[in-house]
């Protein structure tokens, strides 16, 4: 019997096809995805990206329940246009302590991946309270509630610890006193702000929605949004990227 008609038994049986294609694509998947899973260059460690803040998880927690990702992507692509209008295109390391990523599929709204200091904090406060004071044409839907929702505070530490265990380099000391730090970056000059620079040499303190007396789910939320797209210092790439 000659090769061509063992060929035929695949030709003649729809099933048998059906199986051999299978196999055959399989094995095309995993030489392509496998080594994605190894390999360390699959995704390049960059210079100044860090794990978020307890308060910058609380709110991009927040960001997740209240679907935000449904019209906003995190996602800018290596595109003219969208490097003219968002700026550096994504890199991979900046999502890389994502759990689960914020990639995003629908732009309703615009790319947040690079929104952190293109608006004040004040302003974020009023659009999300009231998108159409600021933009009359939004069709945002106004949050009004996260400035008077206290942030809840109870899972901040279980949070942490269930980032580090998929591989978010977390230390001891950021996972025991994640309560205090996430009170502290959103209430500068007191001594959890002091402790919690020690920590987090390189994120921002502030009083994000502008009332240090309490930490509202807006302090979380604006934290989270005023970090995206900030952590990379890209004057350093742009001459190597050549992109832009
Ligand atoms: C129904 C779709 C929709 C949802 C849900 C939505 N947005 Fe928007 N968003 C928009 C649109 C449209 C705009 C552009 C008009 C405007 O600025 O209000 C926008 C603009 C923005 C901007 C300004 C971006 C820029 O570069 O000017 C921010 C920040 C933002 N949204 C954050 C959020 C957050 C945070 C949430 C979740 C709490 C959210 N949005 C939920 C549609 C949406």
């Amino acid at each position: 019997m000659s090769l061509w008609t063992k060929h035929q038994v695949f030709e003649k049986n729809s099933f048998i096809l059906l199986v051999g294609i299978l196999v055959m694509v399989s094995i095309g998947g995993l030489v392509e995805i496998a080594p994605l899973f190894y390999l360390k260059s699959t995704i390049e460690k960059v210079q100044g990206v860090r794990p978020y803040t307890p308060l910058e998880l609380a709110g991009r927690n927040i960001y997740i329940r209240e679907g935000c990702y449904l019209c906003h992507s995190q996602m800018v692509r290596p595109m003219r246009d969208e490097l003219e209008r968002y700026g550096h295109y994504s890199l991979a390391a900046e999502s890389m302590y994502d759990h689960p990523f914020q990639w995003g599929s629908k732009r309703t709204g615009p790319d947040l991946a690079r929104v952190g200091g293109k608006y004040s904090d004040d302003w974020h406060v009023e659009h999300l309270e009231n998108p159409r004071s600021l933009v009359p044409a939004s069709i945002m839907p106004g949050y009004p509630f996260l400035s008077e929702n206290r942030l809840n505070t109870r899972d901040i530490v279980n949070d942490l610890k269930a980032n580090k265990m998929v591989g978010v380099p977390y230390t001891d000391a950021q996972i025991e006193n994640a309560l205090a730090d996430l009170r502290g970056q959103a209430m500068p000059d007191s001594d959890a702000a002091y402790e919690f620079e020690e920590r987090w040499p390189t994120a921002t303190v502030r009083s994000f929605d502008g009332n240090p007396k309490e930490v509202t789910e807006m302090d979380a939320l604006v934290a989270y949004l005023q970090m995206l797209g900030t952590m990379v210092d890209f004057s350093i790439y742009d001459d190597k990227a050549n992109l832009r």
